[in-house]
């Protein structure tokens, strides 16, 4: 009685910190990152800035996730335009595009001045997707002023960029057509076991939940540590 009670409490603290690390390791290890577009050149077109070259820049890093930004530092006289449509891309016109083809990112409408701006893109849906610039009817794209990347799944959207509860910014959050949907797939929710299974014996709550947990705890173990053994 005491001998098995005791070993079996021994177990639990081990197993609650394996699992603690188990949970905490991804996060750290693959945090969002924040891309800066052109590196130190900012977010110009060839004309201003003769040499740029968004694509290598784009091909350098390549390993694009759901939840990165990619920030353009640039100026009122450049704009940020996306789309998934390769077609409206390489034409460099979004003029008699549907209003879902487009996100418009832009701080502001253009003011054609040497203003400032910084515009942080978050990065919402999977595969290919296109930043151009598209002031001076599609000149400043011609001129070098965009690039293709692919964005993977990574570890998914965080919470705060999730279509609920994703504000203003983006208009064209809902899907145009039944291709591309946002992936906002299984948030990882853990359920605390059975906590809500419908105890109501009050006085045995405590040890009857502990208890739980220490069954599920040692039928996981010989999994956890043949993850770790290998
Ligand atoms: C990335 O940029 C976004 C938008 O500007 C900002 O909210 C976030 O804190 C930045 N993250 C990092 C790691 O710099
Ligand atoms: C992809 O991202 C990982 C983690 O941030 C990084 O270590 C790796 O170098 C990147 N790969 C490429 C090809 O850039
Ligand atoms: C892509 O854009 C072009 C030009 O605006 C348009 O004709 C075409 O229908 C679009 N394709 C898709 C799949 O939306
Ligand atoms: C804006 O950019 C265009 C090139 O696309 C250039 O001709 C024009 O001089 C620029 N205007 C300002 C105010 O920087
Ligand atoms: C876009 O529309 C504007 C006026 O609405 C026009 O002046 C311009 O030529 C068009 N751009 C292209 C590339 O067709
Ligand atoms: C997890 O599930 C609970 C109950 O279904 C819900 O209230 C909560 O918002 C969820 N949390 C996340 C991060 O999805």
């Amino acid at each position: 009685m005491m001998l098995s009670g005791g070993r079996h409490r021994g177990l639990v603290l081990p197993c609650l910190a394996v699992v603690a690390a188990l949970a905490a390791a991804p996060r750290g290890a693959d945090a969002y990152k924040n891309y800066t577009v052109g590196d130190d050149k900012g977010w110009y077109d060839g004309l201003t800035l003769p040499g740029v070259d968004y694509q290598a820049w784009a091909d350098g890093i390549k390993n694009f996730s759901l939840g990165d930004f990619l920030i353009f530092n640039t100026d009122k006289n450049h704009s940020v335009v996306q789309t998934r449509n390769a077609t409206l891309f390489k034409s460099c016109d979004y003029n008699d595009s549907g209003p879902d083809d487009t996100v418009e990112w832009s701080a502001a409408a253009p003011e054609f001045s040497k203003d400032a701006v910084t515009v942080a893109v978050p990065l919402l849906r999977e595969g290919r997707t296109y930043f151009f610039s598209g002031n001076y009817d599609g000149e400043q794209c011609e001129n070098g002023q965009g690039f293709a990347i692919d964005v993977a799944h990574g570890q998914g959207l965080p919470p705060d960029l999730r279509p609920p509860a994703a504000d203003a910014p983006a208009p064209s959050a809902k899907p145009a057509d039944g291709a591309a949907v946002l992936d906002f797939s299984h948030p990882k929710n853990v359920t605390t076991p059975s906590a809500s299974d419908g105890d109501l014996s009050g006085d045995d709550t405590t040890s009857g939940s502990s208890r739980t947990l220490a069954r599920i705890c040692l039928a996981v173990m010989p999994l956890v540590t043949a993850l770790f053994a290998v």
